[in-house]
């Protein structure tokens, strides 16, 4: 396991550029496969998650070719790909594998899917059952609940499915399904979720309905045009920057060229409402996303309540929040967020735990956690819990102590973000 120390030296100032959004990439190389024709990949993040789609579908047949870091793919089709010689293994990736599955339901040959020790223990029940109800076998460790997962597919039916969890992930599977079944599939999902899959697909010529924010239907067995992206940069890596800028008196960074979608943007709007100096500036679209750049000031913080309603939009930002919670004045409550219970760590015990090495009082319930700021931060040893926001948020929260913090398990990072901790320390030389 690999240790990172990290302190600050002073004021971080700059213009920091984040990799490639990780939503985006997956689906461009998953949609991609799925269209009629050449699609080229710009930008496409290059962490362990993204590897993982790239290696799966390569493994269902799909050619991935690249040339100073420009991907081309010739797409094989709707229902067009080939049966694995091997297991397809998503690694750390829950997005690879959840909506995988939808996609291989609407092949008829088998395929089983494994991932590593955490991706294991994710829970996975409320992708098979969809994907059962609409035709496919669709099998799993402990009752049909974890991973590896066993799944044929075939000739699907439509199926209207209100999920009780709000989740991209859910909503995705169950949409990909749809789009090799006959006839229209719609999703019903309890609070709205990022909407990469509906925007891209819809942008390839798929058939999307809209009944409302919570209610969202795709017409099955579209021909897909293919298409060239460039992927925006991720706001959720983007997160880390706004935050840090927040730990050092003196700093201010600008974090250039990522997707503003309101579905991702949540931690922003918290931010700025416990007293941020905040500006983002859209300056155009990239992947059928508005993108723009972020300035973040230090700035004196409150704490603030976390409406669940707002959970969704912020989902991927709250353990850097919590490095943000620990420096503001007063309490900071999250609350209708026990889906982070089942991240690639249990995030709100991992985090109420790492935030206490530090002296910072932190209660925890069911479904979130109330932090109390401002008290004196202490030097500690982080463990990543093998969790790729975990390390990082860590990291952020070594540069408000004094004499700065260790980070056991940093390696972690790479998931989404390979030069994270590179990038960290030459803000903070
Ligand atoms: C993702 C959706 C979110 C998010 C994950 C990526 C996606 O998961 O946490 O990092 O790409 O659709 P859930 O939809 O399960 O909350």
């Amino acid at each position: 396991m690999a240790r990172e120390v990290v302190s600050a030296r002073g004021p971080l100032k700059g213009v920091v550029t984040v990799p490639g959004d990780k939503s985006i990439s997956h689906r461009a190389l998953m949609f991609s496969a799925l269209a009629e024709g050449r699609s080229v990949i710009r930008g496409l993040q290059k962490g362990l998650d993204v590897k993982a789609t790239r290696q799966c579908f390569e493994a269902l047949g799909v050619v991935f070719e690249e040339s100073d870091g420009v991907i081309a793919v010739n797409g094989l089709g709707v229902g067009g790909l080939k049966e694995s010689f091997d297991v397809l293994d998503c690694l750390n990736s829950g997005t690879t594998m959840r909506l995988m599955s939808g996609i291989l339901a609407g092949h008829g040959f088998l395929s089983v899917l494994t991932g590593d020790q955490h991706l294991r223990k994710r829970p996975m029940a409320r992708i098979l059952d969809p994907l059962r109800e609409m035709g496919a076998l669709a099998l799993g460790r402990e009752e049909d609940t974890r991973a590896p997962l066993v799944i044929r597919g075939g000739s699907l039916g439509a199926l209207e499915w209100v999920t009780p969890v709000a989740s991209a992930q859910v909503k995705s599977a169950v949409l990909l399904a749809g789009l090799h079944a006959r006839g229209t599939t719609w999703v019903v999902e309890p609070a709205a979720t990022r909407d990469h899959t509906e925007r891209m697909l819809g942008g390839m010529g798929a058939e999307i309905k809209r009944d409302g924010p919570l209610r969202v239907g795709i017409v099955g067995r579209p021909k897909l045009r293919p298409f060239e992206i460039e992927v925006p940069g991720d706001p959720s890596s983007a997160a880390f920057w706004a935050a840090a800028a927040l730990m050092v008196p003196g700093s201010e960074l600008t974090v250039r060229g990522i997707s503003l979608n309101e579905g991702r943007t949540g931690f922003f709007r918290i931010l700025k409402r416990m007293g941020a100096q905040i500006e983002m500036r859209e300056t155009g679209l990239a992947a059928g996303e508005p993108v723009g750049d972020v300035t973040i000031a230090y700035s004196k913080l409150t704490g603030v309540t976390v409406e669940p309603e707002e959970v969704p939009s912020a989902i991927d930002e709250f353990p850097v929040l919590g490095a943000v919670a620990a420096i503001a004045e007063g309490e900071t409550v999250v609350t209708g967020a026990e889906e982070l219970r089942f991240k690639e760590s249990d995030r709100i015990d991992a985090l109420a735990g790492e935030l206490r090495k530090a002296g910072v009082p932190v209660q925890t319930f069911r479904d979130g956690l109330k932090i109390t700021g401002g008290a004196n931060l202490s030097p500690a040893l982080f463990d990543s819990h093998g969790d790729h926001r975990l390390a990082m948020s860590a990291a952020i929260l070594s540069l408000a102590i004094k004499g700065g913090g260790a980070i056991e398990g940093a390696e972690a990072a790479a998931v989404s973000y390979p030069d994270f901790f590179k990038t960290i320390s030459g803000l903070s030389a």
